[in-house]
This record gives C-alpha cells, sequence and structure tokens, in this order.
C-alpha cells in the first residue's frame, strides 16, 4: 500500500517568518517542511510538501494524490474559507484527509470561523503551530495502520 502522503499548503505560506508573525510565528515554511520530513521519517511514510498561491495548482495536486498518495495532509490557508472548488477536489480523494491550521482560527475574526474544507477532513488541527503539521502526520499513520487491508 501506499504511504505516499501529500502535504499542500495555500496562499501566502511561502511569507511564513516574516508574515504577520504575532500570529503565525517565526518559522518559516523550511522549517515546516524540516518538521514534517522529520515525523515522516519517523513514522514510516514518504511526503511530497509543496506550496502554491494559486487555486488552480492546488487542485492540480490533490487530482494528482488521487493516483500517488494514500492521505493528504492539507493547510488551504485564505481558500479554506472561500474554495468550493477545492472542497469538490478534496472529495474525490478516497484517503484520509487532515486539515491543519497555524492559528486557531475559531478565535480569531468570524470569516476565519467557516471551513469549506472541514466537511470531508477526517480530522482538524488548529492553533498548534508547526507542531500541528507533525501530529498530523501521526494521525494519518494510525488511520493507514487502522485501514484493512
Ligand atoms: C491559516 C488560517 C487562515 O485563516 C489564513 O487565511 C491563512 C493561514 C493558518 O494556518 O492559520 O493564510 O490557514
Amino acid at each position: 500500500m501506499s504511504r505516499i502522503v501529500y502535504v499542500l499548503n495555500g496562499p501566502n505560506l511561502n511569507l511564513l517568518g516574516k508574515r504577520q508573525p504575532e500570529i503565525y510565528g517565526r518559522e518559516t515554511l523550511a522549517d515546516v517542511e524540516a518538521a514534517c520530513r522529520a515525523a515522516a521519517k519517523e513514522l514510516g511514510l514518504t511526503i511530497e510538501f509543496r506550496q502554491s498561491n494559486r487555486e488552480y495548482e492546488l487542485i492540480e495536486w490533490i487530482h494528482e494524490a488521487r493516483e500517488r498518495a494514500a492521505a493528504i495532509v492539507i493547510n488551504p490557508a485564505a481558500y479554506t474559507h472561500t474554495s468550493v472548488a477545492i472542497l469538490d477536489a478534496l472529495s474525490a480523494f478516497d484517503g484520509p484527509i487532515i486539515e491543519v491550521h497555524l492559528s486557531n482560527i475559531h478565535k480569531r475574526e468570524p470569516f476565519r470561523h467557516r471551513s469549506f474544507v472541514s466537511g470531508v477532513a477526517s480530522g482538524v488541527l488548529a492553533g498548534f503551530g508547526v507542531q500541528g503539521y507533525g501530529l498530523a502526520l501521526q494521525r494519518v499513520a494510525r488511520l493507514l495502520a487502522d485501514k484493512p487491508a
């Protein structure tokens, strides 16, 4: 069975560390990738780590994941709150989907409280900072292990 996990990051996350550090912290996207690679190694998972500012590209990657990946970890960033297209793409993916947000979106502006993605996610992590990605991968490993062959 595939142990490939797509870790997808949405718009503006390339600016992590520089962008509103009081909300998102000082760690960069490269730090997030390093944390994911370390967690994946520990868990025996292989990751495809990607970021895009384009909705189209994220959708293409979700389609690609249908063919290649056992699970998806996604921080859709602002598209969380706007994108029916990303919801639809994720709905066509068969394996576990974990939604991650660095910040606690429920503590923030009301428009961030709604997530289109949560309706198709196996689980949601918000407010755990970079650690949330590692926790998401731990959960993926558990869900894949529990999956009947
Ligand atoms: C975010 C939260 C979103 O509301 C925001 O648009 C982001 C990042 C987070 O990781 O906390 O860009 O997904």
